[in-house]
């Protein structure tokens, strides 16, 4: 949900910054300001604007200063944080307002700000990662640290803002918007009841559609109707329409709008459905990383993402491993792209399946993604978690428990979760959890080093054999790759030259388009990213079709003529 109506004060820019290691910042009040150390831009990761950061792991404390307007004066201000990494806890002038664990969710927290004088916003941001973390890790370095490969940066990672509302306002909004224009709005109010609540259906302007949404129950109203004249949703035709509610008491209390899309997507006798047609995925894994500003991608790189994802003839992604920013769903969203939502749980393990506590924190970030995502036509999937340990009798409960929690909150959208067993040589114990199956293979990487027949003939088994025992559902490649140091050549191709990694995602391709029953094929990577270091990173995991500054290699060209193949060729009825 975004606002503007109200009033909106964005709070990116420099910010005090310093390290607290020892942990002594609260005693010592560094709430009520502190002696700065570095001036350091929000939104960005701490760990590459500054060499000293690049490996810190801890405490550190932000601050910063602004003046709200006194026009504002009468009005309620409410913190907006897109994404901190990882625990955060906030002061606005030396009062606790609150904290939020998770570094990939939203928050907001209401803040008695002063009129037309400064007001001090101070944070603590702890990024020390445990095994009960979401994702769960032990340091910032190696393999034995953080149970996933990708680095662990720190730091205010998303855009801040002060928004303004009136004694009402919307605390929840959930749409579904169908291809043949039906639409229904649940508003779910906070503060004051109401007296009215409207929504309306604006197209660049024009109003489409508006009604005033009845009185379910105290503080939840809902509206249905017919919307004429829309345009469905659909790939590479992101049409989108402005829904505002506005929120009255005697007069404007609160307006917030959000971009959606018309279209119905659904998973029926073994096939993906967007609008009635058959589609096939065609895409990628990627990650949210970029040189100096670590987890934050700028708007420009998410455009060349995008731009550089379709002239590789891709359809759809997958957040890999936690949801996005809004700036890069939001663009998801105009440019009609599928996108699999995959919540931050990466390498749950036993320790994890019997903790009942941890599994009441991952629905809770569960939760918090989807309220804050759902509304978008581009999220046609939820992953609920990346390579668990599902060959344990102990993972079954849980990841149903996952599942549940997803259709509890959202029916309309399939859940998946990505299995990797069969790497490991063992049966998935809970693809039956999955309306949709979710595959990760590495053979001719991790295995069969150099031997790509070997590697292909050990895929096809592996794949045969969950499409045996699982013959009515989709299954999706999420997951497969080599990694190639741009630059590095050789003739024949070996590992970690673009040959090798061109050859293989070739080869790879053509066995996935081989097999009716899968319907989706994403590579790993779409970009080069940056790990933990140790001995089998070479700086950074090099499966990146592109290097970390977006850059193509020898493969990408492989899989701009493979995909766009398929495309034409009736492998994804889009273009049909
Ligand atoms: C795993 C995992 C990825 C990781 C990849 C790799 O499948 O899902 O997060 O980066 O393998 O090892 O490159």
């Amino acid at each position: 949900m975004k606002r503007e109506r109200l009033g909106v004060m964005p709070l990116n820019g420099f910010w005090e910054f310093r390290r607290d290691p020892g942990g002594v910042g609260s005693e010592e009040g560094f709430y009520e300001g502190f002696e700065s150390e570095y001036l350091l831009a929000v939104p960005a990761s701490w760990n590459e604007q500054v060499p000293e950061l690049m490996n810190y792991m801890g405490i550190a404390w932000y601050a910063r200063r602004f003046t709200v307007p006194k026009a504002f004066e009468g009005l309620r201000a409410w913190l907006v944080f897109e994404g901190v990494n990882y625990r955060a806890e906030v002061w606005l002038n030396g009062r606790y307002l609150g904290g939020h664990e998770g570094g990939f969710t939203s928050f907001r927290l209401e803040a008695p700000v002063e009129y037309d004088s400064e007001n001090l916003l101070v944070v603590k941001v702890d990024n020390t990662l445990t095994p009960k973390s979401v994702p769960p890790g032990r340091g910032l370095h190696g393999f034995e640290g953080p149970y996933f490969d990708f680095f662990h940066y720190g730091g205010i990672h998303r855009p801040v803002r002060v928004e303004f509302t009136g004694p009402s306002w919307v605390e929840e909004l959930a749409v579904t918007a169908h291809a043949d224009g039906r639409l229904r709005a649940v508003v779910r109010t906070g503060g004051e009841e109401p007296d009215r609540v409207y929504v309306k259906v604006l197209d660049e302007g024009k109003v489409l559609y508006s009604g005033e949404a009845a009185r379910e129950e105290r503080g939840v109203y809902a509206i249905e109707g017919l919307v004429r004249g829309i345009k469905p949703w659909d790939i590479g035709r992101g049409r989108v329409y402005k829904l505002v509610v506005d929120v009255y008491t005697e007069s404007l209390a609160d307006s917030v709008y959000e971009y959606i899309g018309f279209r119905d997507f659904e998973v029926r006798s073994g096939k993906l459905l967007l609008n009635g047609r058959e589609v096939r995925l065609l895409g990628f894994g990627r990650h949210q990383d970029f040189p100096v500003f670590g987890r934050y991608l700028p708007e420009p790189v998410v455009v060349r993402d995008y731009a550089m994802m379709a002239k590789l003839n891709a359809n759809s992604f997958r957040t890999s491993h936690y949801p996005y920013s809004s700036a890069d769903l939001d663009y998801a969203d105009r440019m009609g792209v599928l996108v699999i939502l995959e919540a931050p749980l990466v390498g749950l393990r036993e320790e994890h399946f019997r903790d009942r506590e941890y599994l009441e924190k991952c629905k809770r970030v569960l939760s918090e993604m989807i309220r804050e995502h759902r509304n978008r036509p581009s999220v046609i999937m939820y992953s609920v978690a990346n390579e668990p340990q599902s060959w344990l009798d102990e993972a079954v409960p849980f990841l149903k428990e996952l599942a549940n929690t997803v259709r509890s909150l959202d029916p309309t959208r399939p859940v998946t979760f990505t299995s990797h067993a069969h790497m490991a040589g063992r049966d998935d114990k809970a693809l039956g959890v999955a309306d949709v199956i979710s595959l990760n293979f590495y053979h001719g990487w991790y295995t069969l080093h150099g031997d790509l027949e070997a590697a292909i003939r050990r895929v096809n088994e592996d794949l045969e054999e969950v499409h045996r025992r699982y013959p009515n559902k989709p299954i999706l490649i999420t997951e497969f790759g080599a990694g190639a140091v741009a630059g590095l050549h050789s003739d024949p191709p070996e590992m970690w030259t673009e040959e090798y990694q061109a050859e293989l995602i070739s080869r790879y391709i053509d066995l996935f388009s081989s097999k009716g029953y899968v319907k989706g094929i994403h590579i790993w990577n779409l970009v080069d990213f940056k790990t933990p270091q140790s001995h089998w990173r070479v700086v950074l995991n090099r499966k990146g079709v592109l290097t970390r500054t977006r850059q193509p290699k020898l493969a990408a060209r492989v899989v701009a003529e493979k995909f766009g193949r398929l495309k034409m060729g009736g492998g994804t009825a889009e273009e049909a």
